[in-house]
C-alpha cells in the first residue's frame, strides 16, 4: 500500500456546533483546511447539534434551523459530499451510548479542572449553575471522536485540553477493559493565526458582534468593513500609522492575493498620506471578491432545502453504518454482549 492510500484510511473528524451560520473566522481556521483535508485523507464532518443544545437548550428551533445553514456554507465554500461525509450527531445514538460509558471513567472534579469548560462556563455566565450536559461535554466529544475512532481531529486551540481529556478517557477504557480497541486522536490546529473580529477583538465571534458571515450581502459586508477598528491614533490622513494590530491590515494580509500591493499600502499609511478609507475601499473589494462566489454557491442552495438535506441523510446513513460495526466491538469488550 502506498503513502497516499494510507492516508486514505485515516479517518479525520472535526465538528460545529450549529448555533449561527459561519463567517470568515470560520473559514480561515477550519473551512480551508478542510478543502484541503478532503482529498487527502477519509474526511467526516460532524454538525454537532448535541453539542450546541448543551448551551442553547432552550432555543430548539435554533439549533434546527442552523444545521441547514451550516451545511449551505460548508457545500457553497467548496467542502464536497462526495470526499466529505457530513452527518448529523444526534442521529447518530451510539454516541449517546458512548457517553454513558465514558462517564464511569471520569471525575468531576477532571472535568471541573477542564481549561476549555472552565473557560466556556465563565464566558457564558453559567455562574454557580452549570448545566450536568454541559459540564461533560468534553465527555460526550470524546464520543464524538472515539465512535468512528479518529486519528486527526482538527480544531481550534481552545479546544486542546477537550482532546486532552479524550485522549485520557481512551488510555483508561483501554486499561480497564484490557483492549486497544480504542485509538488516542492528534489535535490539528491550524497554523495560520487567528483572525481577529471586526472591531479588533482577538476572536471573531457571533456573541462578540463583530463578526463577517459568509452569506452577508455585499451591502452589510461595505457596511462592516467601513466600521472596522483600524489605528485609533491615525487621526488625519497626512499622520503616520500603525499597520501592527490594524484590522484592516490583518485582513488584507489574509485575503488580498497581491502580496506586493498590500506591502506597498503598508509602507505608505506607516508614511502617512494614506487614509483609511482608502485601505477600506480595496479591503472591500478584496472581500467581495471572496464572498461573492460562496454568497451566490450558498443562495442556490438555500432555495433547495432537499437537495441538502439529502446530502446530510446520505452522509448521516454512511455514518451510522460504521457506528454500527464500531460499537458491536466496543459492547463486546465491555461485556455488553448478551444474545
Ligand atoms: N467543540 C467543538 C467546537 O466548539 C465542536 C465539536 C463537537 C467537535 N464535537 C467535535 C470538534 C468533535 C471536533 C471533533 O468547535
Amino acid at each position: 500500500m502506498n503513502n497516499s492510500n494510507q492516508d486514505k484510511d485515516t479517518i479525520v473528524l472535526t465538528g460545529d456546533r450549529p448555533s449561527g451560520s459561519l463567517h470568515l473566522g470560520h473559514y480561515v481556521g477550519s473551512l480551508a483546511n478542510r478543502i484541503d483535508f478532503q482529498n487527502k485523507y477519509n474526511q467526516f464532518v460532524m454538525i454537532a447539534d448535541v453539542q450546541a443544545l448543551t448551551d442553547n437548550f432552550a432555543t430548539p428551533a435554533k439549533v434546527h434551523d442552523n444545521v441547514f445553514q451550516v451545511a449551505c456554507d460548508y457545500l457553497a465554500v467548496g467542502i464536497d459530499p462526495t470526499k466529505t461525509t457530513i452527518f448529523i450527531q444526534s442521529l447518530i445514538p451510539q454516541i449517546a451510548e458512548l457517553t454513558i460509558f465514558y462517564l464511569n471513567l471520569v471525575t468531576v472534579n477532571r472535568l471541573r479542572r477542564n481549561p476549555t469548560v472552565k473557560s466556556e462556563i465563565k464566558q457564558k455566565g453559567f455562574g454557580e449553575n452549570v448545566p450536568a450536559g454541559f459540564l461533560i461535554y468534553p465527555v460526550s466529544q470524546a464520543a464524538d471522536i472515539t465512535f468512528i475512532k479518529a486519528k486527526l481531529v482538527p480544531v481550534g486551540e481552545d479546544q486542546i485540553p477537550v482532546i486532552e481529556q479524550t485522549n485520557e478517557i481512551v488510555r483508561s477504557f483501554n486499561r480497564t477493559y484490557n483492549t486497544d480497541i480504542l485509538i488516542e486522536a492528534q489535535a490539528i490546529v491550524p497554523k495560520v493565526a487567528r483572525l481577529p473580529g471586526t472591531d479588533g477583538q482577538a476572536k471573531m465571534s457571533k456573541s462578540l458582534n463583530n463578526a463577517i458571515y459568509l452569506s452577508d450581502s455585499a451591502d452589510v459586508l461595505a457596511q462592516k468593513v467601513k466600521s472596522m477598528y483600524t489605528d485609533p491614533n491615525h487621526i488625519k490622513v497626512s499622520d503616520p500609522g500603525n499597520v501592527e494590530g490594524n484590522t484592516v491590515f490583518t485582513y488584507l494580509d489574509v485575503f488580498d492575493p497581491d502580496k506586493q500591493e498590500v506591502e506597498a499600502l503598508k509602507e505608505h499609511y506607516k508614511r502617512g498620506g494614506l487614509g483609511d478609507s482608502v485601505v477600506k475601499k480595496r479591503l472591500v473589494d478584496v472581500l467581495e471578491n471572496f464572498i461573492a462566489p460562496i454568497r451566490t454557491k450558498r443562495l442556490e442552495f438555500e432555495k433547495d432545502k432537499s437537495y441538502i438535506m439529502n446530502i446530510l441523510r446520505l452522509g448521516t446513513e454512511k455514518t451510522k453504518d460504521l457506528a454500527a460495526k464500531n460499537m458491536v466491538e466496543i459492547k463486546e469488550v465491555m461485556k455488553l454482549n448478551y444474545f
